[in-house]
């Protein structure tokens, strides 16, 4: 793969491959508790980049031809990533009436019913990377080490610690010390774990989980520096979410930090050292570099 054309026909391939096995494998049934189901797959299926599960399958493929073997596992990182967003939004945290082009999910179903489709998807988010389907594929010890490097990275030292400490530092002055640390766990932490998860389920030799660890650590600070540049130049329609939430809600992000254009100097010298950290991985990383100057330049 040598250019962004490729790469965009490659993430819809994925894209569309990641949403079939959601549709397959989500839970039919509900009876009195349907309701949750219903919303759940209503932020689910909503649209999405489904950046984190490709993420997974790229980091599968660059030691194993058939990534389909991991899908599901990729599926559970959406579900994840997808509960996440969901508590996001909530008025208790961000307060955003939209997400992914539609209302977002407390506004259609009330906060209450919103609060548990993000906790069923957590489950079945594990439901999942345990399920028999893929069990009979990889090997369980494999298995196991992905599955406990995606649970560090969103729980208390990964994504959910991040969120409390972007809640705390509302309103107030911070510091880049802490603007950082912030963003390494809230977001870094499973876009990392997402690529990480990938290799190690195609049993990866340590000294490229090393380089892959570097690499996602950049790439998902990228990602969040971008998402902090959106939120003040991005359309909203485009980005399918509210503009200037941060800003109403005076968080510590980027912009705030350093001002627009140090913010867009930083993402490019991040996405730069994104791909320098790939160097030791030579041709076999092509996709991931092609990816980064994607992600640099995106717009929702
Ligand atoms: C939004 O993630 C939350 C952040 C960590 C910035 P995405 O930008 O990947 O959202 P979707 O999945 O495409 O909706
Ligand atoms: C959210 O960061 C990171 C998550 C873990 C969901 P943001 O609050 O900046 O994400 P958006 O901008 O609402 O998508
Ligand atoms: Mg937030
Ligand atoms: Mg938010
Ligand atoms: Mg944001």
């Amino acid at each position: 793969m040598v250019n962004f054309e490729e790469l965009k026909n490659y993430l819809e391939e994925k894209r569309s491959k990641i949403e079939k096995t959601i549709e397959d494998y989500f839970p039919k049934k509900g009876s009195y508790g349907k309701r949750v189901l219903e919303a759940a797959q209503y932020s689910l299926m909503a649209g999405g980049k489904r950046i984190r599960p490709i993420l997974c399958l790229i980091g599968y493929e660059l030691y194993k031809d058939n990534s389909e073997e991991v899908l599901l596992f990729a599926c559970g990182i959406e579900c994840i990533h997808t509960y996440s967003l969901i508590h996001d939004d909530l008025p208790a945290m961000d307060d955003d009436d939209y997400r992914r082009g539609k209302p977002a999910c407390h506004k259609v179903y009330g906060e209450a019913t919103a609060i548990l489709a993000g906790d069923g998807l957590q489950a079945l988010a594990f439901e999942w990377f345990t399920h028999p389907d893929l069990i009979k594929r990889i090997d369980p010890f494999l298995l196991i080490k992905a599955i406990h490097c995606i649970a560090t990275a969103v729980g208390f030292n990964g994504m959910v610690g991040g969120q409390m400490a972007d809640l705390l530092a509302e309103g107030k002055r911070g510091s880049y010390k802490k603007l950082k640390w912030i963003h390494t766990h809230k977001t870094v932490a499973l876009i990392r774990a997402s690529l990480l998860s990938g290799a190690l389920l195609a049993n990866a030799p340590s000294s490229h989980l090393r380089v892959l660890s570097k690499f996602g650590y950049h790439l998902g600070l990228l990602f969040q520096i971008v998402d902090d540049f959106l939120d003040l130049v991005g359309d909203e329609k485009t980005l399918g979410k509210p503009v200037k939430s941060d800003l109403k809600k005076k968080k510590l992000t980027y912009p705030s930090l350093f001002g627009l254009n140090k913010t867009k100097e930083l993402a490019q010298i991040t996405a730069n050292t994104a791909i320098e950290t790939l160097k030791p991985l030579e041709e076999k990383a092509k996709i991931l570099e092609i990816l980064t100057l994607y992600l640099l330049n995106r717009v929702n």
